[in-house]
C-alpha cells in the first residue's frame, strides 16, 4: 500500500478492550488520525479518556490480553500484522516513546550513558565506543551541562528535569521519525515543564521527527501543536488545526476544557472551571453521547443516539456532536459552562 509522500504515521478505527472481572472495559473505540512527517499532533483529554492506551497500541506495548483492532499504518505497513522482529526493529527506532515517569525507562542501577549506549547498541552494530560518543552528543543536544562526566551518573543523581531530558535523549538518540510523548511534562513543576517542553521541540526538530503529544492539559499544546485532536470516553470528539480548536470548537466538551484552562484564566484574572461531572464508566457505558451527562447543550437526541465524527464546517475540522452548529452560533463557546451566578446564560 502508498502512502501520501508526506504521512508518516495512520490510525485507523483504532479499538482496544481489556477484559476483566467486572466486565469489558472500552478503553478506546474507535480512533483515526494522520501524523504528517515533522508534525506536532497534540491528544487531549481527560484522564482516562484512552489517550494512554492508544499510543501504547502505536509502541505494541500493551498487556497480554488486551484485545486490539484496526490498523496501524507506520510508512503503509501494518504494525498490527507485521511480525514480531519487525516491529520490534521498529520500535525505539523509527518510533520512539517519552513517558510522563523518566523512571519507568530509565534503569536506577545502570549509569545514563551505559543506558543511552544500550540504547543504540540494540538497533545497530556499532562499536561500544562509537555508542557512548552518541550518547554523549545526545546528552549536550537535550541541554545537560558536563555531559561527558554525567554519562556516569545514575538516575537517581539526577533531578526530575534532568531525567526527562535523559530520558529525551533516550528517545531521539536512534533518529526516530515520530516520537510519542505521554504526558511529558506532567510530573515537573511549571517553571522546568516550559523548559522540556521547549528542549522536546528543539530535539524533534534536530532529528526531524514528528510528535504526537499527549496532555490532559490543553495549554500545553497551545502554540506548539499543528493540529490537536481531543478524545473523550475512548473516542475522538474534535480534530482540527490548533487555531480552529481553540478558537471556534465545535464540541461543548473541547469548549469545556478550554474553559477550565489555567493559563487562559490567569491571563484573565477570572477564577478555574472545571467541567462538572466525570468520564463515564467504559465497561457500561450509557447510551447516547457519552457527555451528554455534563453538557449544557443535551436533549433528547444526544440521550439516545452517540454521535459520530462529522465534518464541522471548514476543512479537515471534524467534530462528534448533534449541535455543533449552535456552538458556532455562540460567542464565547466556554460560556456555556458558566453557573447562573456567574451572569451567564
Ligand atoms: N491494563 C488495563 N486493564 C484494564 N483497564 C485498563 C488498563 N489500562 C488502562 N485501562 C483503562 O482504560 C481507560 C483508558 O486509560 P488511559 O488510556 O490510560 O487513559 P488516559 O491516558 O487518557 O488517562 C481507563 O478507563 C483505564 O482505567
Ligand atoms: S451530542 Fe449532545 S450531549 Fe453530546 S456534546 Fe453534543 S450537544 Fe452535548
Ligand atoms: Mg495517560
Amino acid at each position: 500500500m502508498i502512502s501520501p509522500p508526506d504521512e508518516i504515521l495512520r490510525v485507523q478505527d483504532l479499538t482496544v478492550e481489556f477484559p476483566t472481572e467486572d466486565g469489558v472495559v472500552h478503553a478506546v473505540r474507535g480512533v483515526s488520525y494522520s501524523l504528517h512527517e515533522r508534525e506536532v499532533l497534540g491528544i487531549v483529554g481527560e484522564s482516562g479518556s484512552g489517550k494512554s492506551v492508544s499510543s501504547l497500541a502505536v509502541m505494541g506495548l500493551l498487556p497480554r490480553g488486551a484485545r486490539v483492532r484496526g490498523r496501524i499504518l507506520y510508512r503503509g505497513d501494518d504494525l498490527l500484522t507485521l511480525s514480531t522482529r519487525r516491529r520490534r526493529g521498529l520500535r525505539g527506532r523509527n518510533i520512539a516513546m517519552v513517558f510522563q515517569d523518566p523512571m519507568s525507562a530509565l534503569n536506577p542501577v545502570h549509569p545514563i550513558g551505559d543506558q543511552l549506549a544500550e540504547a543504540v547498541l540494540a538497533h545497530g552494530l556499532v562499536p561500544r565506543k562509537q555508542a557512548l560518543a552518541r550518547a554523549k552528543e545526545m546528552l549536550d543536544l537535550v541541554g545537560i551541562p558536563q555531559a561527558e562526566a554525567r554519562l556516569r551518573s545514575y538516575p537517581h543523581e539526577f533531578s526530575g528535569g534532568m531525567r526527562q531530558r535523559a530520558m529525551i535523549a533516550m528517545a531521539v538518540i536512534n533518529n526516530p521519525d515520530v516520537i510519542i510523548a505521554d504526558e511529558p511534562t506532567t510530573a515537573l513543576d511549571v517553571t522546568v515543564q516550559a523548559q522540556i517542553l521547549e528542549k522536546l521541540l528543539e530535539v524533534k526538530d534536530a532529528v526531524n521527527a514528528a510528535i504526537v503529544l499527549i496532555t490532559h492539559d490543553l495549554g500545553v499544546v497551545a502554540g506548539i501543536a499543528h493540529r490537536v485532536l481531543v478524545m473523550y470516553a475512548g473516542k475522538p470528539v474534535e480534530i482540527g488545526d490548533t487555531d480552529t480548536i481553540f478558537y471556534r470548537p465545535r464540541m461543548p466538551y473541547t469548549a469545556g476544557l478550554l474553559g477550565s484552562m489555567p493559563s487562559l484564566e490567569t491571563s484573565g484574572g477570572g477564577r478555574l472551571r472545571p467541567i462538572g461531572g466525570a468520564p463515564p464508566s467504559l465497561i457500561n457505558l450509557p447510551p447516547g453521547c457519552p457527555f451528554s451527562p455534563r453538557c449544557p447543550l443535551a436533549d433528547g437526541a444526544c440521550h439516545s443516539e452517540e454521535p459520530g465524527l462529522a465534518e464541522a464546517g471548514e476543512g479537515g475540522h471534524y467534530t462528534a456532536c448533534h449541535h455543533w452548529d449552535q456552538l458556532a452560533a455562540v460567542a464565547d463557546p466556554t460560556a456555556l459552562f458558566r453557573t447562573e451566578s456567574e451572569g451567564v446564560r
